[in-house]
């Protein structure tokens, strides 16, 4: 089966193909651009997409081989998201379907990335503690088999990537934010300062980062900080900034892993491309855990993921009945609820 799969939740324009669960192509325009605001402009996102979608979905299939007339379903990012963003590549996706006579499925943003841990991986288990990070979503969730997810914890304010987001803005590094961090914690000493770990009361599986966030700022304001580029202040600042960031993260998933008896972990979204949080979770291996992370390309939002999500669903979910059901869910735009992810 050919999949033509769509991502435009956000700031990135993404059409991917896939051969089953095979990915094929994978193309992603990033709107670098919006660090110009120091975040993304929802308006100025829905533009590009809008600009940029045919040319990217030409790019996909033809790095695929593929014709547009040999594809068998589309599936595209339906929600959460921008709304502005979402509805080009949503209605871009199901003109597309109606217009071939084949399949279109809508997909959650959040499970695209539960299973973007396993593309092009030879093989994973269930169950497994599932951690999503990324710019808006902080998620730990209990993942028993395919579609079958239970919500252990989210943050209570912002979401991880948000604050390495936040973080970087103090420090006067541009946005995004984490990508910067990640490289200048390499040449920093992560010791040089402790900022504090939160202690949530709400469940013992929810994450907090704002109080990291404004510790950042006092320890900023504390030493006279001057916004400079590159020095082995900032390096430091960086490297304890994110150790802090990855403790939090670390404890609480394996906390997870323990308690409900399972040595599968895999961390998925942005952050999940960070070099520490990554290493940290790999010591792991040696405990007899299996880790899965997916490749760069692939934790930072991308349309690969939402086909691989949709082949999945397939599969799982009886052929024919699933391509009726499928075809009507084109009319809806379901409402999100993360406790139906
Ligand atoms: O998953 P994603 O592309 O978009 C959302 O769905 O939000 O995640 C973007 C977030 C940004 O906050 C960015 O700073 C963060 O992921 N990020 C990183 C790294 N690469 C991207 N954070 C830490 N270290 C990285 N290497
Ligand atoms: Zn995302």
């Amino acid at each position: 089966m050919y999949i033509l799969a769509f991502e435009t939740s956000c700031d990135e324009t993404s059409a991917a193909v896939l051969k089953d669960d095979n990915v094929l192509s994978n193309i992603i325009l990033s709107q670098y651009f919006h660090s110009e605001y120091g975040g993304v402009v929802p308006e100025v996102a829905s533009r590009e997409h809008l600009r940029s979608i045919s040319e990217i979905t030409e790019k996909a299939l033809s790095e695929a081989g593929i014709r547009i007339k040999d594809i068998d379903m589309i599936a595209s990012t339906s929600e959460p998201g921008l709304i502005g963003a979402l509805l080009i590549g949503l209605n871009f996706a199901k003109s597309l379907a109606v217009s071939l006579k084949i399949p279109f499925v809508p997909i959650n943003h959040i499970q695209a990335h539960i299973y973007s841990s396993f593309i092009q991986k030879e093989k994973f288990d269930f169950p497994f503690i599932s951690l999503i990070v990324s710019g808006g979503h902080t998620l730990l969730i209990y993942v028993e088999d395919y579609f079958k997810h239970k919500l252990l914890g989210t943050t209570v304010d912002d979401a991880a990537g948000e604050a390495f987001d936040k973080a970087a803005k103090m420090l006067g590094l541009g946005y995004p934010g984490g990508p910067i961090i990640d490289e200048f914690a390499k040449r920093g000493n992560p010791e040089f300062h402790k900022f504090p770990l939160a202690n949530i009361k709400r469940s013992k599986f929810d994450f907090s980062f704002s109080g990291i966030k404004t510790s950042v700022l006092y320890f900023l304001k504390e030493i006279g900080y001057k916004k400079t580029k590159s020095d082995k202040l900032t390096y430091d600042i960086c490297a304890s900034f994110q150790k802090a960031m990855i403790d939090s993260l670390f404890n609480k998933t394996k906390k997870a892993a323990e308690e409900y008896r399972t040595k599968n972990i895999s961390i998925s979204g942005g952050v999940s491309a960070n070099t520490g949080l990554k290493e940290k979770f790999e010591q792991l291996r040696n405990k007899g855990y299996n880790i899965y992370i997916p490749e760069t390309n692939y934790s930072t939002d991308n349309a690969g993921m939402v086909g691989i999500t949709a082949y999945y669903k397939y599969i799982n979910s009886g052929n024919k009945e699933f391509f009726k059901d499928a075809s009507f869910k084109t009319m809806a735009m379901p409402r999100f609820d993360f406790n139906s992810i």
